[in-house]
């Protein structure tokens, strides 16, 4: 990490909890390999605290903030800008502060795209399908619509939160989306994406999947999850098994720092960086 001197400037993770967080090991990879003088630190945020927490950062002048669980939709009436994607989505996740201004972006839908292009997912006039109807499908859904797939299926445990986001995309793109239970979905003829937004998987659960039956992924091309702990979800697991392509969520975390990381240094982050640095994230979280 650079060493901190008068000059340097602070970034850090609002949000409760924030003691699991990965972002300050990204944030300190990429300043050290751009040479920006910048520390990025977690800060724990008491309920009712956040419009504080806010002003408080303006008063300080920290360069910027990530926002997470459970803030990132209450900053949005904080916010003195907001961003198209952050509105549509109706969250944020990095805020800048310029001049006593505070701007409101949703670097998000950036990393997922960036991860899944990456590893040469097409969205082009496309099926796909979103599993979950929580933050990460509101995500997914809105990336999903500006790539231009051709057919959406969302599909909830709680089928109103899935009508809620089908009236969201629907509010601002004009594309064919379509609710539908799990059960419905086992009879859907193929599917080029499948995302799994839910938290169903995540660690310690790694043997429960949503998907029940895994031949279901037989007309599959891409299983993408969100999870990246276990980096290998039964989800993921079954769809591999099946033969469709696999992707965790490292990448979307990982290109979503890139993403809020340019935004607050004004700076493009060279491809050559960016690879080398995804895999020394790659190696601090599974080979610690
Ligand atoms: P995130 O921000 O990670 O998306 P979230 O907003 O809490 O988290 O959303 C969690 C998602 O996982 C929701 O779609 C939730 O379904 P419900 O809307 O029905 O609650 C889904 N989920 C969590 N546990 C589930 C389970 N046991 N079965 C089915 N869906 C589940």
């Amino acid at each position: 990490m650079n060493s901190i001197n008068g000059k340097t400037r602070t970034l850090g993770l609002i949000g409760n909890p924030v003691a699991h967080t990965m972002s300050p090991f990204i944030h300190a990879l990429l300043a050290e390999a751009m040479g920006i003088n910048a520390v990025y630190v977690p800060f724990h945020v008491e309920k009712g605290a956040l419009e504080a927490a806010i002003d408080g950062a303006k008063a300080l002048s920290l360069l910027g903030n990530n926002v997470t669980v459970p803030y990132k939709v209450d900053v949005l009436p904080l916010l003195d800008v907001v961003s198209e994607n952050a509105k549509m989505i109706g969250a944020v996740n990095t805020l800048k502060y310029v001049d006593g201004k505070s701007f409101g972006y949703n670097t998000d839908v950036d990393g997922l795209k960036t991860s899944c292009l990456k590893n040469g997912i097409v969205f082009e006039h496309k099926t796909v399908c979103i599993l979950g109807a929580g933050g990460a499908a509101k995500a997914t859904v809105i990336l999903c619509a500006q790539m231009k797939v051709g057919k959406m299926f969302i599909v909830n445990r709680t089928i109103e939160k899935a009508f809620q986001l089908q009236q969201t995309v629907q509010k601002y793109f004009d594309l064919d989306v379509e609710v539908i239970t799990y059960e419905e979905l086992t009879s859907i003829e193929k599917l080029d994406i499948c995302f799994q937004t839910t938290s169903i998987g995540l660690h310690p659960n790694s043997n429960i999947s949503p998907i029940l039956s895994p031949s279901f992924f037989n007309k599959v091309e891409w299983a993408v999850d969100a999870i990246y702990n276990p980096s290998e979800t039964k989800f993921l697991r079954d769809a591999k098994a099946h033969g469709a392509h696999t992707l965790n969520g490292l990448g979307m975390l990982f290109y979503q720092a890139i993403k809020a990381f340019e935004l607050w240094h004004d700076v493009v982050i060279p491809d050559a960086i960016q690879k080398v640095s995804f895999q020394k994230f790659n190696d601090f979280v599974y080979n610690r």
